[in-house]
């Protein structure tokens, strides 16, 4: 059994869709002119991120999904990322957008863009909703970040804890309760 918790809101839902059309625009701006924009979820944590960003992306765009895994149920990074799923299209010659929900370790994004880089792209940029920097151990960097946030465990907006929690419209973060052996 997993100890008991509470959520404390952290980012609101209406704070995160201020963002997310402030990305959008900015994203749209950048790859103005692009024939098709390639955008790439990484499953599962950013289904819900990027279904409100390409909705505010002004440019034509398609959508496809990568499945990577690092954490399972736990709370720490395992550093070993397994592609679960990969793209259904090619990414050769393509603009493309990688999003993702958060970078913690960063050694799933890292995973993932080297990945991607090796089918050579003709752009490639990445966008995260959150970035925990305190915590970085590989050395990379999303293009644009929603939020920068301190080193606590959050949830919600399509993260996470031990499968759970995924379907709060806001960010909270985990505290626990109870005598906290
Ligand atoms: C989480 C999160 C990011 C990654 C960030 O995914 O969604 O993809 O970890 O951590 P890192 O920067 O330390 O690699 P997780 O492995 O939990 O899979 P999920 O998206 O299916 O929840
Ligand atoms: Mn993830
Ligand atoms: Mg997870």
């Amino acid at each position: 059994m997993s100890k008991p918790y509470v959520i404390d809101e952290m980012i609101s839902a209406k704070a995160i869709a201020a963002r997310v059309e402030a990305l959008a625009r900015e994203i749209t701006r950048h790859f103005q002119g692009t024939d098709k924009l390639v955008v790439v979820g990484l499953l599962r944590g950013s289904f819900v991120f990027i279904a409100d960003l390409v909705r505010e992306i002004d440019l034509p765009v398609e959508v496809d999904f990568l499945e990577a895994s690092s954490y399972g149920d736990g709370m720490e990074s395992s550093r070993e990322v397994r592609i679960l799923k990969d793209l259904r299209g090619e990414v050769h010659g393509r603009d493309v957008l990688v999003v993702e929900d958060i970078v913690d370790t960063g050694f799933t994004l890292q995973h993932v863009v080297g990945l991607l880089r090796s089918r050579e792209p003709a752009r490639l940029e990445v966008c995260a909703l959150l970035d925990k920097p305190s915590r970085r151990e590989a050395n990379v960097r999303a293009t644009w970040t929603g939020f920068e946030i301190p080193d606590e465990f959050v949830v919600g907006y399509g993260i996470d804890f031990a499968q759970r929690n995924r379907n709060l419209p806001y960010i909270g973060k985990v505290r626990f309760t109870g005598d906290g052996e």
